[in-house]
């Protein structure tokens, strides 16, 4: 098989979008469309992957930095025959040259096999084609007497006869490389754009006696274009009803498929339960019997078997042990890792905190920076005091601590392994293990004092100013 040479078309700036963000960057299950098509041309082991970029140039590249593509710049976007040329000299003769567009990020990798052998077993033109029931804005697949395929005409320089044909060009196309490069010169601009279109390539081809492939899409979902931002949630939509049908086949009980949102790459162990309005983005994986509530959103995050986090809970770069309770209404921010048997209860916000085993923290508390030990209780609004203003300070809370509620512990601090601090404290320095601390005032009795009564306005005036007098 001749090696390949993957070309991604992604220089136009995508008017229908209405958007400031080059539309190749626009976000599909939180990551670029760009990234999508990238990621699927990698899974073909070409020999090179050739990105072609023009509009907000500096911005793609910025967003795909990492990405191990050739970029190749096309400075003026003249149509997507032009795109396509400006890759062409960089390509040998004997490769195999596969178009992908930037925004057809569904395309299968399964599909696109297909394509290439169609191409490279016959050293044909390939066009990747599909019967849709609503043609409207793709290219029409004309095809000969002898239902050969034998053009390929733009919506907007199709006659009314020609609109009517429901094969469609997906754009995906493969072909012998040196072949190629000369029909694409052959390309003009006499069209209703003005432009250089990638399509006309097939007409020339088969003007110089070439026989053209077509191959159909697995799907419409697969080949789905995204001009617009009702195309963009078209595609959203279908790629997270794919994602939560992968969900189920692995296992998971989804309340409703309809509604779960999966932004990123999920994994599940067995007998997962998702209600409700879930948000999972990016990497999250939950273990065996974990139980996720309603509403709640987990952002690249790890969640331990058989924990269940009740409804209304955020997760954001946490890690989570088996059999932990989270929520109703808990936060876990970046770096909040928790062992077993740790329970994070409402109105409780964690951020780069360590919680040993058999924890807990059940209401109205603040832990950050901190180092918690097993078998600690954390009172109901207790605040890790992590912060003075200009330096962030650690808490170190030891084994079998019991922070009484509405405690201050003022950091740098530690609390000692075993030991009790009264509720209502404000601990400003350590605390000896085993020990009982208090940091409050004593509690008193007035013996003399008396319930205010009511004053009349002359009274009053008179006890303001000599209250606020400077
Ligand atoms: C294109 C096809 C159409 C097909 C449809 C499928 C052409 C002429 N038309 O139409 O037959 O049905 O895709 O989705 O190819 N681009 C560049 N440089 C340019 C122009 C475009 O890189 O100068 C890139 C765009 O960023 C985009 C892709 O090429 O990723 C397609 O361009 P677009 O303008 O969206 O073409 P369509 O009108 O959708
Ligand atoms: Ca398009």
């Amino acid at each position: 098989m001749p090696p390949l040479s993957v070309v991604i078309l992604a220089a136009g700036q995508g008017k229908r979008m209405n958007s400031d963000l080059p539309k190749v960057l626009q976000p599909l299950a939180g990551r670029p469309l760009l990234q999508h098509v990238i990621d699927t041309a990698h899974s073909l082991d070409p020999e090179s992957i050739y990105v072609v970029y023009g509009f907000g140039g500096g911005q793609v590249q910025a967003a795909l930095g990492d990405e191990t593509v050739d970029w190749v710049l096309q400075s003026e976007q003249l149509g997507t025959g032009h795109a396509v040329m400006q890759a062409m000299p960089l390509i040998p003769a004997d490769h195999t040259v596969l178009v992908l567009y930037g925004d057809v990020p569904m395309i299968e990798a399964a599909t696109l096999r297909q394509l290439l052998r169609t191409s490279q077993d016959g050293g044909l033109l390939a066009l990747l084609t599909l019967e849709i029931p609503d043609p409207t804005g793709y290219g029409r697949i004309i095809r000969n007497a002898q239902a050969q395929v034998s053009a390929i005409i733009e919506e907007r320089d199709a006659t009314p006869e020609q609109r009517k044909v429901t094969e469609i060009n997906t754009g995906v196309m493969a072909a012998p490389a040196g072949e190629f490069r000369n029909w694409l010169l052959d390309i003009g601009r006499s069209n209703d754009q003005q432009e250089y279109l990638l399509t006309d390539a097939v007409g020339i081809a088969v003007k110089a006696g070439k026989a053209v492939g077509a191959v159909a899409a697995s799907s419409a979902a697969e080949v789905l274009g995204v001009n617009d931002k009702v195309q963009l949630a078209q595609v959203e939509a279908n790629y997270r009803q794919t994602q939560a049908r992968a969900l189920m086949l692995a296992g998971a009980t989804l309340a409703d498929p309809a509604r779960i949102d999966i932004r990123g790459r999920v994994t599940v162990g067995r007998d997962v339960f998702i209600d409700v309005n879930a948000v999972l983005i990016g990497e999250v994986h939950l273990g065996s019997g974990v139980k996720i509530g309603p509403n709640c959103v987990i952002s690249n995050a790890q969640i331990g078997a058989a924990t269940e986090v009740h409804a209304n809970s955020i997760i954001d770069q946490a890690v989570v042990g088996e059999n932990c309770r989270i929520g109703p209404f808990a936060r876990l921010r970046p770096d909040a890792v928790l062992q077993a048997d740790v329970h994070i209860g409402n109105f409780v916000e964690v951020k780069n905190a360590q919680i040993g085993a058999n924890s807990k923290a059940n209401h109205l508390a603040y832990v950050g920076d901190a180092t918690v030990g097993s078998g600690v209780n954390i009172g109901a609004g207790c605040v890790t005091v992590n912060y003075d203003g200009a330096n962030k300070w650690p808490t170190v809370i030891d084994d079998g601590a019991f922070v009484g509620s509405g405690s201050m512990l003022v950091a740098p601090v530690r609390i000692g392994a075993g030991s009790n601090v009264g509720a209502g404290s404000t601990i400003t320095a350590g605390t000896a293990d085993g020990k009982l601390t208090l940091g409050r005032s004593r509690q008193v009795t007035i013996e003399s004092w008396q319930r205010p009564r009511k004053y009349s306005d002359a009274q009053k005036k008179e006890i303001i100013d000599k209250a606020i007098k400077k």
